[in-house]
């Protein structure tokens, strides 16, 4: 019998978040899935994580917006995107036909952009999820800003839970004091789970012309070399909160995913990896599986946590 690789992600929900695997996309790094249905059998994947969702259409920052580090990608997008309207009308019909849930990110400038945003996005066929954003360095208004403290972080999280029945993760990110502190809130606010992390911050010099490489300059910055620091934030949120924990950063394959979850997370994304190669998410699911099979696991449950130590 092959292995049981579901996972609940919203047990508290009344719609719940079942996955049938724990292997998402993360935001920004997958489009809206459609992208990459011609790809691979994206179908296979526990779920997809669309772009950064605004009220309005954006065209994000000024070019260039990515930059190439000797470990690593510094990205200043600046939240391009659809925009709400454009995303229920165009790209949920399309969702809704699939097997796999699809989560929407969603990100504004205000609480109130938010609670929008939330209520929008309630009751559209094709939307299983919201993940809330409030970890997106590269923006003026809004992103980290929310999320760099307890307070304003549990905040945005009252308001979306608030505007929609629809299950809520909440985005975390790692520059901040004591990223424990954020989860605790936000849990306590009413997020049905959370993920991390996001982007650490990051810039680069153009030393030649003596200014920064990305207008914008303050980037945000993934690379596999996040792993470990989201490891270990992982493993501390997780032993903190009592909502399922989503794991995310530095992800490249099978390993990267199953280390996340022993450290305590029931689902992880996998980022950048995709950039190299476009088929990484279902590399790292059939890793899980191929792991699973030959270590005699017979349920994913098994093995979350199962590295705490
Ligand atoms: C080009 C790019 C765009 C991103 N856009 C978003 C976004 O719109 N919303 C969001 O929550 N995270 C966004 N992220 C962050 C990723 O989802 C992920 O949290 C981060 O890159 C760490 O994971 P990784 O090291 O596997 O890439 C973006 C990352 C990159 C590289």
């Amino acid at each position: 019998m092959s292995p049981d690789l579901s996972i609940q992600l919203a047990p508290q929900n009344s719609r719940g978040l079942l996955l049938s695997n724990p292997v998402m996309t993360s935001s920004g790094t997958f489009g809206y899935g459609t992208e990459y249905a011609e790809l691979f059998d994206i179908q296979r994947l526990g779920a997809i994580v669309c772009k950064a969702t605004t009220p309005e259409p954006r065209e994000g920052n000024p070019q260039p917006r990515l930059f190439e580090t000797t470990a690593g990608l510094l990205n200043s997008i600046g939240l391009q995107n659809i925009g709400v309207k454009a995303l229920i009308k165009e790209k949920a019909p399309i969702w809704a036909g699939w097997q796999l849930p699809v989560i929407v990110n969603i990100a504004g400038d205000s609480v109130d952009d938010y609670a929008q945003l939330a209520s929008e996005l309630d009751d559209v066929d094709g939307i299983s999820g919201i993940e809330v954003n409030i970890s997106c360095p590269n923006v003026g208004a809004g992103g980290a800003a929310f999320g760099a403290y307890p307070e304003p972080a549990a905040e945005v999280t009252r308001a979306v839970r608030n505007a929609t029945s629809l299950p809520v993760i909440v985005k975390l990110t790692p520059n901040t004091a004591d990223i424990k502190e954020v989860a605790v809130a936000i849990a306590e606010a009413g997020a049905d789970a959370v993920s991390l992390i996001n982007t650490l911050k990051g810039m680069a010099i153009d030393i030649e012309k003596k200014r920064p490489e990305i207008g914008n300059i303050i980037c945000g910055y993934s690379s596999p070399a996040l792993k470990p620091v989201a490891l270990a934030m992982v493993y501390e949120v997780a032993g903190a909160v009592n909502v399922p924990v989503i794991g995310c950063g530095g992800i490249t394959c099978a390993d990267d995913a199953l280390e996340f979850i022993m450290a305590g997370a029931s689902a992880v994304q996998v980022g950048m990896a995709t950039f190299n190669n476009p088929r990484a998410s279902l590399d790292v699911l059939e890793g899980i599986e191929g792991y699973m099979e030959k270590e005699g696991i017979k349920s994913l449950k098994e093995i979350v946590g199962a590295g705490r130590g």
